[in-house]
């Protein structure tokens, strides 16, 4: 009977650890669940169950042995059989020629006909930290940091916890041995999590994901470790015993993925320095919208035969190198603190920097959010700061260097007049903002952002009419509101101002012209009611349908339109409230501006009540579109998904979303079906 039992519970347990690995690998490396979360929850207890009843059936790769153990004193040092290197750089397209100019002629001597091109293996230079894992008979024995090169820290228990890693490769033939080389990193959405948590704990924040990851990785205390969210992207190898080792990089990687190791989808095989300046370009525009942090591509020539023929010089190879992006980070010197005043009256604490290149442009300025903010990172004028800039994102200061500080090195004091119109800054307890009371009729920054938010693209979508128009048209009081757009420019006002040519006087009329004719919607975002967003501004216009009924709307009814809270009832009761405000809107009504009304009353709204989410990029349609297209037919189109997403459509690239709708069950439409569901519920109506 004992024994009967002992097979059994062997089995099961062997059993068990198959599922959950062969589920935990769908779920963390595929992307794709392939059962709910309670589910595998269920299994892993009873897996976790089985174990503590019999200790001998813990293997290694059980999934239960991921979750961290006991602290470390420090780690082991670990010697490299085969050295980590690291990579040349190259920044200009000249350095890219040049390379391949090497590399062409480093094979030309050893049989590669004149003038043929090289192949290379393209793929990313991920930001984060290099690993080597060491499989034996297919089982994870020992993970290194690359430390010198050639002797790095054995921080196995830590990476164990990493469930993009498998504790034993998915093969019935491992090699012997394979040192799988790659890089450990944190997604970007995980680390403004674990930094949340950080926050709300009292703890110090982490400046980006790569030393988050780095952070984690080098815990002692490995249950810590599998507290945060790290990944793993496999791109070399050291040793290979046992097996024969693949022709080239990009078949290296795609064995990888065959054996349960993470390899990224962004690489490619290309041909002469043309093919690598074109991948370079490409990940360039894809950089922003990756869920992880890059500094770079990386080029490999893809013959491993070609490779061990170029060698190496000094400690980089000749075969390989790393094409960077400008850096997003740099050190400077804050020079000193001032204040902006927005739109709303908002107060921007902003750095003024000696000037740094950053993100590929000279930046002098940063924004340090709020006020709370300059306090919580401990930033001093004086202090050497870290600045990021990335994309076209506003440059901000991520923190300071303790280290660098001077003995004289200043706080920030929040003004207590408005620098622009000396109105009282005022700051109420529940707002992390400080605010200038003087409004826009005392205060010309106010006038100028919420004139600047008036036309801009999202709302009336006025051409032309830029900061430094209307910086002047404010400064000479040639318009105080923005029903003076419509009303007070002509040519002859606008000939006044500097650096206007007719012809751009008269696009400017044109485009002021071509504004009046809009959306409801545009219309309620574009009054830039505190709190009133795109979103909120289109809910009211599909509920009320009409601009009056907004007006005079009650706060009990504003509180029965979708998404709209206590605080952004009020907001517009409060704005409807100022006599100022009606008369700017009867203004802009009486200069003609109008938009289709009653529309949502009358028109049938055959998707009311389904919210769709989107994700990804769709092959014909931007966002933008198939958002107008679901909300024409009385949709709403949501961030996140959850249990009450009617549909999320999915194109290339979609990620966590497209899974967590799969794990709930939500229809999925790709681009096609979005099309089809719409002319199905235009047939519904019709008919
Ligand atoms: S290959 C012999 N490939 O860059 C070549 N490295 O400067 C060894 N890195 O320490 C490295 N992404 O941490 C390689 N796709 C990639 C990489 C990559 C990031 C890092 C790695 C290494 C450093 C080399």
């Amino acid at each position: 009977m004992a024994t009967t039992d002992k097979t059994e519970s062997t089995a099961r347990a062997a059993w068990l650890r198959k599922e959950l690995n062969r589920h935990g690998y769908a779920y963390h490396v595929l992307d794709a669940p392939t059962i709910p979360d309670a589910e595998y929850d269920k299994l892993f207890r009873e897996l976790q169950a089985l174990e503590e009843a019999h200790p001998e059936l813990v293997r290694d790769d059980s999934p239960t042995q991921r979750v961290g153990g006991a602290p470390l004193g420090q780690f082991e040092q670990v010697t490299h059989t085969v050295p980590m290197l690291s990579l040349g750089n190259g920044f200009e397209d000249e350095d890219i020629v040049a390379f391949d100019r090497r590399v062409r002629e480093g094979l030309e001597d050893k049989g590669l006909p004149p003038g043929e091109e090289v192949e290379y293996s393209t793929e990313l230079k991920f930001d984060g930290l290099a690993i080597n894992l060491r499989y034996e008979d297919g089982l994870l024995v020992q993970a290194a940091t690359r430390g010198d090169g050639a002797t790095g820290e054995n921080v196995t228990a830590n990476i164990r916890t990493v469930y993009d890693i498998p504790l034993r490769l998915h093969t019935e033939h491992p090699p012997k041995v394979v040192d799988i080389r790659g890089e450990v990193l944190m997604f970007k959405a995980d680390f403004a999590k674990m930094n949340a948590r950080q926050r709300d704990a009292g703890l110090k924040e982490f400046a980006n994901p790569r030393n988050a990851a780095a952070g984690s990785l080098r815990q002692l205390d490995s249950r810590v470790t599998a507290q945060r969210a790290l990944r793993f992207f496999a791109y070399g190898i050291g040793s290979l015993e046992g097996a024969a080792m693949p022709a080239t990089h990009s078949d290296l990687l795609d064995w990888y993925g065959t054996l349960g190791v993470n390899v990224c989808k962004e690489r490619a095989i290309v041909r002469g320095a043309d093919g690598l300046l074109s991948f370079f370009r490409q990940i360039g525009q894809k950089r922003p919208h990756l869920p992880y942090e890059i500094d770079g591509v990386v080029y490999k020539v893809n013959r491993l035969e070609q490779q061990a023929t170029l060698g190496f010089v000094s400690r980089a190879p000749r075969f390989a190198l790393a094409h960077k992006f400008p850096a997003e980070e740099a050190m400077t010197l804050l020079l000193g603190i001032e204040v902006q005043v927005g739109r709303t009256g908002a107060i921007t604490p902003v750095a003024r920097l000696a000037p740094v290149f950053v993100g590929g442009v000279t930046v002098t300025n940063a924004t340090l959010h709020n006020e709370d903010e300059v306090r919580r990172k401990d930033i001093r004028i004086g202090d050497t700061v870290i600045v990021r800039r990335a994309g076209d994102v506003i440059p901000e200061v991520l923190g300071c260097v303790a280290e660098m500080r001077p003995a004289d090195a200043a706080e920030f004091v929040m003004p207590t007049v408005c620098p622009i119109c000396g109105s009282a800054i005022v700051r109420t307890e529940d707002e992390a903002v400080a605010r200038c009371s003087g409004g826009w009729v005392k205060c010309s920054a106010q006038r100028k952002g919420s004139l600047l938010h008036f036309v801009s693209r999202r709302a009336m979508d006025v051409e032309g009419l830029g900061d430094q128009l209307v910086e002047q048209l404010v400064d000479k009081n040639v318009v105080t509101t923005a029903a003076d757009l419509y009303s007070k420019l002509d040519l002859t006002s606008l000939a006044t101002l500097d650096r206007m040519a007719e012809k751009s006087a008269q696009n400017v009329l044109k485009a002021l012209e071509k504004s009046k004719t809009t959306t409801l919607a545009r219309f309620i975002y574009a009054l830039g009611i505190r709190h009133v967003g795109e979103s909120t501004a289109k809910e009211l216009a599909r509920h009320f349908g009409n601009l009056d009924a907004v007006l005079h709307a009650s706060e009990a009814q504003l509180l029965e339109v979708a998404d709209i809270g206590p605080v952004v009832a009020q907001s517009l009761k409060a704005y409807f409230a100022d006599p100022l405000n009606v008369e700017l809107v009867a203004q802009l009504r009486a200069a003609g501006i109008v938009w289709p009304e009653q529309e949502s009353e009358n028109r049938p709204k055959p998707l009311l009540g389904k919210t769709f989410v989107l994700t990804g990029t769709l092959p014909n349609l931007t966002r933008d579109q198939a958002a107008q297209m679901i909300e024409e037919q009385g949709g709403k189109v949501s961030g996140s998904v959850s249990k009450k997403t009617s549909y999320v459509v999915a194109g290339e690239e979609a990620g966590s979303k497209l899974a967590k709708a799969e794990e709930l069950g939500v229809p999925v439409l790709d681009e096609h079906g979005l099309h089809r569901l719409l002319a199905d519920v235009r047939t519904d109506v019709t008919h």
